[in-house]
């Protein structure tokens, strides 16, 4: 087994709790986990040497939210928000319709180039979810596509009640025979509960149902109305509520007393011109805080990292530790994932060497692509 010892990095953030930042560090991985790591004076040998040349290493970032399965194009969508138009939500319809009429290979090759251009990035853990097929057939094919791509399978069939369709027969259908087809390409189950989308009752059936079946539930909470998402994700002890944009007290205090993680997506607030969630609010009351793109083709099509980075240190109050904290090892905590999200003796080799001295610079320099190497599995990606 060859091992691979990374050295001269000038700040390595660890993700550790324990010991979450060593200056003039060095990592050593072998067999695609990471072996070692501590001062570089105090480094093993090892069978190759990478010199960081001072630079910053952080985990591979963890996206914990994304809708990748899809075709077509909103560019219009866009446009006429930034002409002044709200973001309702209504448009999934339009990406719906592309996505029935397309062929199996295009809704793989595009989800495959949005998963490289992430890695380009330094993601190397991203979850993809369903929701744009709204039917049998093009829920479970979004799901079987997804799963060659990500073991961070989910089931979002209840995105919206497709046209043609009353309410109460399509939560039948989504808890009924559209789970059956889909459960075995999932490890998630989640919902967009929101006034327009699914109300509270319909929202904990299609989680229950889904946890019956076996998935674990994350849910799309409060993100256009302080609404009960949040309080029922705490409830049905999901991993995640993502968005947390209008919150309540109650509902910060539900986050803080369960081990359910606020998912953070402030591409969404950034690409629809909407207020941004208070991460400090969260944070100071003790919730756990994951940072996520939601990359999509209408409320956030961008699939940076370091993009949501800068804008929570911007607009949202997170400090830059925080905000990398967040986005490493609070996505890993949104997924249930011990290996990925920090760097320690077992975890995975997943990492990004920055072409910087540290992690602020991605606030700091936004818009710079300062990914300069990234790892996965132990790998050096070309
Ligand atoms: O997380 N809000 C629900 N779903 C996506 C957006 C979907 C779309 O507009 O196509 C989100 O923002
Ligand atoms: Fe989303």
């Amino acid at each position: 087994m060859t091992t691979t010892l990374i050295d001269g990095i000038g700040l390595l953030y660890t993700g550790d709790p324990a010991r979450e930042e060593i200056r003039d560090a060095a990592l050593v991985l072998e067999d695609g986990l990471v072996a070692w790591l501590g001062p570089a004076g105090r480094a093993p040998a090892a069978d190759r040497r990478i010199a960081a040349g001072g630079r910053c290493v952080i985990p591979g970032f963890v996206d914990s939210h994304a809708h990748l399965v899809f075709a077509g194009d909103r560019t219009a969508e866009f446009e006429a928000r930034m002409a002044g138009q709200a973001y309702t939500g209504g448009g999934i319809r339009t990406t719906v319709a592309a996505t029935r009429r397309a062929g199996d290979a295009e809704l793989a090759t595009r989800a495959a180039a949005l998963v490289a251009e992430m890695l380009a990035q330094g993601t190397t853990t991203v979850e993809i979810k369903s929701g744009y097929g709204l039917s049998v057939e093009d829920e479970r094919r979004s799901l079987e596509i997804a799963t060659g791509l990500t073991d961070e399978t989910t089931y979002l069939g209840a995105h919206l009640v497709p046209d043609g369709v009353t309410a109460d027969d399509y939560v039948r259908l989504v808890t009924g025979e559209m789970l059956a087809a889909c459960a075995p390409y999932a490890k998630w189950v989640d919902v967009f509960c929101e006034r327009g989308a699914f109300d509270g009752d319909q929202t904990r059936e299609i989680l229950g149902a889904g946890i019956k079946a076996g998935l674990l539930a994350r849910v799309h909470a409060n993100q256009l109305t302080e609404g009960p998402g949040v309080r029922i994700a705490c409830e049905l002890g999901a991993a995640s509520a993502d968005h947390c944009t209008h919150l309540s007290a109650a509902d910060v205090d539900a986050l803080a007393s369960s081990g359910t993680v606020a998912t953070l997506l402030p591409g969404a607030e950034f690409s629809t011109r909407s207020p941004y969630p208070d991460a400090r609010r969260l944070i100071d009351a003790g919730v756990t805080v994951a940072l996520a793109t939601d990359c999509n083709p209408g409320s956030s099509f961008t699939s940076s990292m370091p993009f949501c980075v800068a804008l929570a240190v911007r607009e949202m109050r997170m400090t830059p530790l925080e905000a990398i904290r967040a986005a490493t090892y609070g996505g890993a905590r949104a997924l249930r994932r011990a290996d990925v999200g920090w760097l320690g003796p077992g975890a995975r080799a997943d990492l990004v060497v920055l072409d910087a001295p540290s992690y602020t610079h991605l606030a700091y320099r936004p818009g710079v692509p300062l990914v300069h190497q990234v790892f996965q599995g132990g790998l050096l990606l070309e």
